[in-house]
């Protein structure tokens, strides 16, 4: 029997290209990829979250349409988004959804009106009784617990799969963002195109998100890893294995990287500089899951001339902000995006 606490739920859900968490106040409940299998003729969802992810470039794509409902932080494909999010929800609530919850649902900052709009749309028609909508990095520093109520300038950067944002918060508000629509997916892009580039062989993304996870780096490394990964030969189509060591994923990186390091940049100039001075004392919380490249932390230190560190719950801040938020409604609303 559900107890009274979870049929009259608060719950934060991070609606992520890559991911997709929700949590109430005691923890994580739901951790699935954002993508959802269909079967082309009828139409029919089939697979969802880690099942659907497991088919990936496994089944004909003729039959079977294995999609990414967010792209690039946005929803891509209103009706699967929706339904994706009716059926983590049902997960959550168990069979006897007597009350539906009230949800915080995290957008990418600067979503346009249309875009923030879907998401608030797919979540209440999903099953959800109230919905607000909180900007990603918002959720993230209150995840993070960065003192973000105090007239002071705290610094976090979001690297999702889809977007990179970066943010300065004070007094609950953002003083100043930019949200750059690439992320980790485009490195993986990139790392593809590198592989077939120099030794004319194809990769699939997801062995060049194994190749970024497993030996990749933001920076040179003392130890050289190798990992060996198969491929298609560009020219015959035949099975070829390759081998890529530490320092050419690093390589390969560079160019998105620097994107990043761009975003960054724009978001400090536009800071006052009484902020910038908290942000050099405090330092640049980094978060997301493209936080745990390794060496991303000295690449932005460098980059940027101020301290940058990995937080410690990187993959879990904003879904865990999501939910504090609902209880801080009244302080925060003012700086919601509006529906
Ligand atoms: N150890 C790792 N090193 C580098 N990248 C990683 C590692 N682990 C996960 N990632 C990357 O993190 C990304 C997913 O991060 P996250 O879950 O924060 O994204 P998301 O919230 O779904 O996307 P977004 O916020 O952009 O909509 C993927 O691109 C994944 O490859
Ligand atoms: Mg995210």
């Amino acid at each position: 029997m559900p107890t009274l606490t979870s049929l009259s739920k608060e719950l934060g859900i991070d609606l992520g290209t890559t991911q997709t968490r929700i949590a109430d106040s005691g923890g994580v409940l739901m951790d699935e990829p954002t993508i959802v299998a269909i079967v082309i003729e009828e139409q029919k969802i089939v697979a969802l979250g880690k099942e659907a992810r497991g088919m990936q470039g496994r089944v004909s794509e003729e039959t079977i349409e294995v999609t990414h409902p967010l792209q690039k932080g946005v929803v891509a494909d209103y009706e699967i988004t929706e339904a994706l999010l009716a059926y983590l929800l049902k997960q959550v609530s168990g069979p006897m959804r007597i009350f539906r919850p009230r949800v915080m649902i995290t957008v990418p900052y600067g979503v346009t009106s249309v875009e923030a709009r879907a998401v608030h749309e797919a979540v209440l028609q999903a099953g959800s009784r109230d919905a607000y909508l909180i900007q990603q990095p918002l959720a993230a520093a209150l995840g993070v617990d960065l003192p973000v109520g105090a007239p002071s300038g705290n610094m976090v950067v979001c690297l999702g799969g889809g977007t990179t944002q970066a943010a300065v918060i004070s007094m609950y508000g953002i003083v100043a963002a930019e949200t750059l629509r690439a992320g980790g997916m485009q490195l993986d892009e990139a790392i593809a195109l590198y592989v077939r580039r120099k030794y004319g062989v194809v990769i699939g993304s997801t062995t060049a998100e194994q190749l970024k996870v497993r030996i990749g780096a933001a920076v040179s490394q003392d130890k050289e890893e190798s990992l060996e990964v198969q491929g298609q030969d560009q020219v015959s189509g035949l099975p070829r294995p390759v081998t890529l060591t530490t320092g050419e994923v690093v390589e390969a990186l560079q160019e998105p990287l620097k994107q990043v390091i761009e975003n960054c940049r724009r978001v400090l100039e536009k800071t006052p500089p009484e902020l910038v001075s908290d942000i050099i004392d405090r330092g640049v919380a980094l978060t997301g899951g493209g936080a745990q490249l390794r060496g991303i932390d000295k690449l932005l230190t460098k980059a940027l001339g101020i301290p940058a560190y990995v937080v410690d719950n990187p993959t879990t801040c904003v879904v865990q902000g999501a939910v504090k938020a609902l209880g801080m409604y009244s302080v925060l609303k003012r700086n919601l995006p509006p529906v």
